[in-house]
Formats: structure tokens, C-alpha cells, sequence
């Protein structure tokens, strides 16, 4: 008899519509409340989508998953409340977690240390502690959506078992023996990575939307020119790349879309029409893709009554001529912008990779980019192109024209010009492993809207002490002042955006919760400890109201 293997994750949910994913042993017809879909096939691993229509707004539906008409979820000895879809109510609060990087090996000793008392080390996952707090708190208290932002699985750390699983299928060929090499090895790392009975119910239970960032297919995924002409060069680069790209389509992707448009979708239709395994399809697919930006956006637009979600693929949809550096290409430019234009309370913009860095980041960047680009000759380019590779400069600051027209958007935004001016504007990324609050202004600009970037990272991957120094250095003056003149002899020119930050960087294993009620917000940072491990728990770092400006 058919089974799940993995899911059911709770993807897409508004106001009157669900989707909901499984992964199954076999090929069978999965149905949850009566809404029915067939699996697909790639590569012999079978997956269905399911997708729920005419629910009630504010409603609370407890569900099961039935395969073949016989209930295999909730699991008997499940220990967790019942997995419910809550659909929204226009006009009531939202409540949005969100954080990023998360590692997926054993919570048990010596996993479970901090990196500095063992190497392995990596503490306390935050979303487990997230899960214990949810089983005691009534459901009205629960997150309405979770956001990852990137890295929620690492192809190129992989865990013990992971290791053990490469070892046995393949021989000295391929990547590196601790990295995934294929599709097939990444079903095994999705498994893994979602497969914890705590985070199982977490994602069945609360809708999830994702993006990925560079760990999902390698560290500084398409940082520079360079750094793709070294990959594709690697023979076992494009089996790797088209794998990451085939896999993320169907274990985050198509889950981040609406009904609609999944429906719009070329891809989802061919799937959900074809006979047979759909590998072929897929890979082509995912092949394009990799090859031409235009291929496909990852981008998507998720609305919450009156607050709107946008989340910007800060990865894939990179243009990376030297000269003509691009975060996104000009159509999935267009797209955005149509995207922050409308009448909402809050405006919230999901990228992995944060906008407002600690100055001297940025400032470091801005300088790496001119050299690259030849601001300081030939020579100087070539060493630069080592320095952005050694230290990972491959935020927005490193794409200078790109950081000003989202700095101008944001304005503009702000300011009313694309509607009626929220009350909040937020930023919310990952990647960089600490967590803050910065608030931005625009030098000689009155805007009507907060502008905030909320970094919250990692849920569980968190740095050594000498990281940690290193960082830390990043946020002071003197580096900065210093970092700010480099750039400025390299002819970087003085940013539209300036910006200051609420709190010392927190360097834990942790994740943020942004409530948004009415035109005001609440912003909370929760870390773990090392300590708690047998007990996950979650400590509040920073906990903030953040009011609307008053109206003039
Ligand atoms: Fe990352």
C-alpha cells in the first residue's frame, strides 16, 4: 500500500484557498478534505500537490491525508496537536516567522555543542524550540505563515549519514564525497532535512513559503562571472546544478505559488497531465533554467489582507557580466516593481541576501565591485575577484546599480508615489548568520513609511568565535569610516539610503516572528541555547514595537 515519505507541508494558503505537498512511496491519489490529486513522477520519487479551494475565511480545519482512501497522516503515536489550515480573515493581524540557514545533523552530543567546544558543533535548532513552545500555547498564538530565506538544505555540508549514503552509491566520481552530487541525492537531503517529527508537524501546520540562497546549491552560488566559468568547467558541476534546480522546483517552488498561478504554470500542467516518469521534462527544464536567466522566476507574491509579501530570488536570476552586474534582470525588475505598488498597511520583501549590511560590509563590497570592475587595473581586478570569492562580497552592495534602484524603489514607495505609502516597509533576509534591526532614511528625502531591514539568521548554523569577532568588527566606526574611504577612492559614490541599527548583531541559533496588526508592528528575535538542548527553548533577544510614523 502506498505511503508518504515525506510532507504534508502546508504551502500556499489565503484567505479561501490551500495547497497542500506530500512526497509518496509509490504513485497514488492523495486527497486532504476531500480535494483530490494524483502524484507525479520524476525520477522514480512520486509527488502530489493538492490544492483546496472555496474555504471559509478565518477558519480552523483540522485535516487528515488520506492515500489510496486510506489515512496515513496524522501519524497514531503523532505526540503534536492536530495539523490544521487556518485560512486568513481580511483585515485581522498576521503573524510571520521567518529566519534562515539551517544544517540538518543529529541533535544529540556532540551536534548539539556550541562550534567552539567541538567542531561539529552546531547548538540548538531554533525551529525545534519553536515547535515545543507551539505544542503549549493555544493555536490563536501560533506564527500564520513561516518564511525561510535561504539554505534550508546545504548541498555542500552534508550530515554523517548523508556521507554514508554517498559512499555507498557512488565511487571516487562526482563532487567532493561530503557534497551532493545529483536529483537523486538531494530527494535524500529534503528527506532528511523535513523528516524530524517536530518539524514535520511545524510544516504541516503552518503555511510555509521559501527561497533558496546559495548553500541550496553551492557556497557563493553565482557570486561573479568567474566563479561559473571555474563551476562549469567541473565535470560534475551540471549534473549537481541541474539536480538543485529540478529539486527545488518541486520541493519549494511550486509550493510557493497560488492556484492560480500553478495553473499558469507550463511546467505544473505538463506534470499533472503526463503518463509516465516526467525526469525528462523536468531536467530540460531545470537545464534551461540554469542556462538562460529568462528561463524561469523564482520570485513570487504571497498577500495577507492588507499586508503584501514579495519575495525576491536574489540568487538565480543574477546577471553577472562584469560591468553590467545585475541582482535581477530587467523583466524580473519590472515584475517587482509592479509587485511593491498597490494599497496596503505593510509592504514586506523577503530577499535571502540583506540589503542593509554592517557598514563596513558595505562598504567593502561597493570597493570589491569597482576593482572587479577595473576601477584600479587589470591586476587589481584579478586579485579582487579572489577577495570576493575568499570572503563571500556578493550582497546587494556588491551590486551597486542594482542597491540604488531598490534603494529608489523603496523611496518612492515611502514616499506614496506607487499608492498610498504603508506604514511599514521590511526587509526580511538570512545568509549572513547574525540577526539585527536597521532602520533606513533617504538624505534629503521626506518619506511618509518606516523603512526597516530585519536579517534573522541562523536557525541553526551559527558561527565561531572568531566569525563572530570578525563580524562584530564590521558594525564599528573606525572600520567603517575606513571601509567607506577605500570605496570612495575606487569611485563608489555616496548611497541614496543611509541607515542605523536598534541593537548590537546577535550571533545565535535563532528565529524572528514580524505580527502586523492594523498599521502597527511588533517584532520579536527569539535565539536558543547550547544548554537547552534536551529542553529547546526559546530566549528573547529583541522585542520591539515598531509604530507608524505619525501622519502629518
Ligand atoms: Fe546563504
Amino acid at each position: 500500500m502506498p505511503d508518504l515519505v515525506l510532507g504534508p507541508l502546508l504551502r500556499y494558503v489565503s484567505d479561501t484557498e490551500a495547497t497542500v505537498w506530500v512526497e509518496t512511496d509509490s504513485p497514488c491519489e492523495v486527497t486532504v478534505l476531500g480535494a483530490g490529486a494524483r502524484t507525479f513522477t520524476v525520477s522514480g520519487h512520486h509527488f502530489a500537490l493538492i490544492t483546496l479551494d472555496d474555504l471559509e475565511p478565518g477558519s480552523t480545519l483540522p485535516y487528515e491525508v488520506h492515500v489510496d482512501g486510506v489515512t496515513r497522516w496524522p501519524r497514531p503515536d503523532d505526540p503534536y496537536p492536530p495539523c490544521v489550515i487556518r485560512t486568513h480573515t481580511p483585515g485581522e493581524q498576521v503573524r510571520l516567522a521567518f529566519g534562515s540557514c539551517r544544517v540538518s545533523v543529529p541533535h544529540t552530543k556532540p551536534y548539539v555543542l556550541s562550534k567552539d567546544d567541538d567542531p561539529a558543533g552546531r547548538e540548538v535548532d531554533a525551529l525545534l524550540a519553536l515547535v515545543e513552545r507551539m505544542r503549549h500555547e493555544p493555536s490563536a498564538d501560533w506564527p500564520d505563515a513561516i518564511l525561510l530565506l535561504g539554505d534550508q538544505v546545504y548541498a555542500d555540508q552534508v550530515s554523517p549519514e548523508t556521507k554514508k549514503l554517498i559512499a555507498a552509491r557512488r565511487g571516487p566520481d562526482g563532487p567532493p564525497p561530503d557534497e551532493v552530487g545529483d536529483f537523486e541525492e538531494y530527494t535524500s537531503l529534503y528527506r532528511e532535512s523535513w523528516s524530524d517529527p517536530a518539524l514535520r508537524w511545524l510544516l504541516s501546520t503552518v503555511s510555509c513559503a521559501m527561497i533558496f540562497d546559495d548553500h541550496d546549491v553551492h557556497d557563493d552560488w553565482n557570486i561573479s562571472e568567474a566563479w561559473i566559468e571555474q563551476m562549469r568547467a567541473k565535470p560534475w558541476w551540471e549534473k549537481r546544478v541541474v539536480g538543485a534546480y529540478a529539486s527545488y522546483w518541486i520541493y519549494q517552488h511550486i509550493g510557493n505559488l497560488s492556484p492560480s498561478a500553478l495553473f499558469d504554470d507550463p511546467i505544473f500542467c505538463a506534470v499533472q497531465d503526463a503518463e509516465g516518469d516526467c525526469e525528462q521534462l523536468v531536467h530540460d527544464f531545470s537545464r534551461t533554467a540554469v542556462r538562460e536567466i529568462a528561463g524561469a522566476r523564482w520570485s513570487f507574491c504571497r498577500d495577507f489582507g492588507r499586508t503584501r509579501l514579495v519575495v525576491v530570488d536574489s540568487r538565480a536570476g543574477r546577471v553577472l557580466t562584469e560591468g553590467r552586474r545585475q541582482m535581477l534582470s530587467d523583466a524580473e525588475w519590472d515584475w517587482v516593481e509592479d509587485r511593491c505598488a498597490g494599497d496596503f498597511d505593510h509592504l514586506v520583501i523577503g530577499t535571502s541576501l540583506p540589503v542593509m549590511l554592517a557598514p563596513g560590509m558595505h562598504h567593502l563590497e561597493a570597493w570589491n565591485e569597482a576593482v572587479c570592475d577595473g576601477a584600479w587595473g587589470k591586476l587589481a581586478a584579478r586579485q579582487g575577484e579572489k577577495i570576493r570569492q575568499a570572503l563571500d562580497l556578493e550582497h546587494w552592495a556588491a551590486f551597486q546599480s542594482c542597491f540604488e534602484r531598490l534603494a529608489v524603489l523603496l523611496e518612492d514607495v515611502a514616499a506614496g508615489r506607487r499608492g498610498p505609502a504603508p506604514a511599514t516597509i521590511t526587509l526580511l533576509s538570512g545568509d549572513v548568520h547574525h540577526a539585527y534591526l536597521a532602520e533606513a532614511w533617504f538624505p534629503g528625502r521626506e518619506v511618509i513609511s518606516r523603512v526597516l531591514q530585519v536579517t534573522c539568521s541562523p536557525v541553526r548554523n551559527p558561527l565561531d568565535r572568531n566569525e563572530r569577532r570578525a563580524l562584530r568588527s564590521a558594525f564599528t566606526r573606525p572600520v567603517s569610516a575606513f571601509a567607506r574611504r577605500v570605496a570612495r577612492a575606487a569611485g563608489v559614490q555616496p548611497s541614496p539610503m543611509q541607515w542605523a541599527f536598534a541593537q548590537e548583531p546577535t550571533f545565535d541559533n535563532q528565529i524572528a516572528r514580524l505580527d502586523l496588526c492594523g498599521r502597527d508592528a511588533q517584532l520579536r528575535i527569539e535565539k536558543t541555547l547550547p544548554e537547552d538542548w534536551e529542553a529547546p527553548r526559546l530566549h528573547t533577544s529583541l522585542s520591539l514595537g515598531i509604530a507608524p510614523k505619525p501622519s502629518r
